[in-house]
């Protein structure tokens, strides 16, 4: 289908988990929920697009607190490469509607990781001093022990 600006598909108008959807389908691990298709083992979302709900064709890899495997850390954070996906779904901020998307410009952007702002700025606009989402330490000084502008505080 020739690609006009009625038929792209924008994340920007969808629902939170749908435009998440959208970068797990590629920056995570995990299975096929249908198993092997055609007798063939796939590492992606085979028949997911853009708009469908990921969960119902991709089952992110199982984690088990506590013990090194080959995807994940004792404490459950990803050991392996593409897992954005399988480490963001587990934080706060992805069930309080946080995307992808509030920090990366996959347009390209002059910082860093497609990032809108320089890496130290993106979790201060929801993070500062007193914000109700924590730290809730009064000072940036307080929560990293370090000076405040010091490549520490970064
Ligand atoms: C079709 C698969 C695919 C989709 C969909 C996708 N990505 Fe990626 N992304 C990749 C691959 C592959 C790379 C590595 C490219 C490279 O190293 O040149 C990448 C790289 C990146 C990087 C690192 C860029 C850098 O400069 O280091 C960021 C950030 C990123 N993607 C964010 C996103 C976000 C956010 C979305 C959803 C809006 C998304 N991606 C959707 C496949 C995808
Ligand atoms: C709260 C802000 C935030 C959100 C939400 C976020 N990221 Fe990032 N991301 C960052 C920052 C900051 C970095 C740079 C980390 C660093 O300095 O190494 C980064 C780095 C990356 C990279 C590059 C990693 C590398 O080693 O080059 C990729 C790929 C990426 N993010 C994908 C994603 C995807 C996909 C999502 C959603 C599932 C996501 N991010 C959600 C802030 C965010
Ligand atoms: C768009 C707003 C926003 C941005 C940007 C943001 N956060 Fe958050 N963050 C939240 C909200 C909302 C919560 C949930 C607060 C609560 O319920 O107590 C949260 C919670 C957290 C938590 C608690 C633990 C968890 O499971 O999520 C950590 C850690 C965190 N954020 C780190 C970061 C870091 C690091 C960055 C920058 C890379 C960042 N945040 C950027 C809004 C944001």
């Amino acid at each position: 289908m020739h690609p006009t600006s009625t038929n792209i598909l924008n994340p920007s108008e969808m629902d939170d988990v749908a435009a998440d959807d959208t970068c797990i389908q590629c920056h995570s691990q995990g299975r096929p929920r249908a198993g092997l298709i055609d007798g063939k083992a796939y590492d992606w979302p085979e028949s997911y697009h853009v708009g469908l709900h990921l969960a119902d064709y991709w089952k992110l890899e199982n984690i088990t607190l506590g013990q090194t495997d080959f995807f994940h850390y004792p404490d459950g954070t990803a050991h392996k490469n593409r897992m954005q996906g399988n480490d963001f779904v587990q934080s706060v901020m992805y069930r309080h509607g946080v995307t992808c998307a509030s920090c990366h410009d996959v347009h390209g952007t002059d910082n860093y990781a497609q990032l809108r702002k320089p890496a130290d700025k993106p979790c201060l606009d929801c993070h500062g001093p007193g914000s109700p989402n924590g730290p809730h330490e009064t000072t940036v000084e307080e929560h990293t022990h370090h000076k405040a502008g010091s490549a520490g505080s970064q």
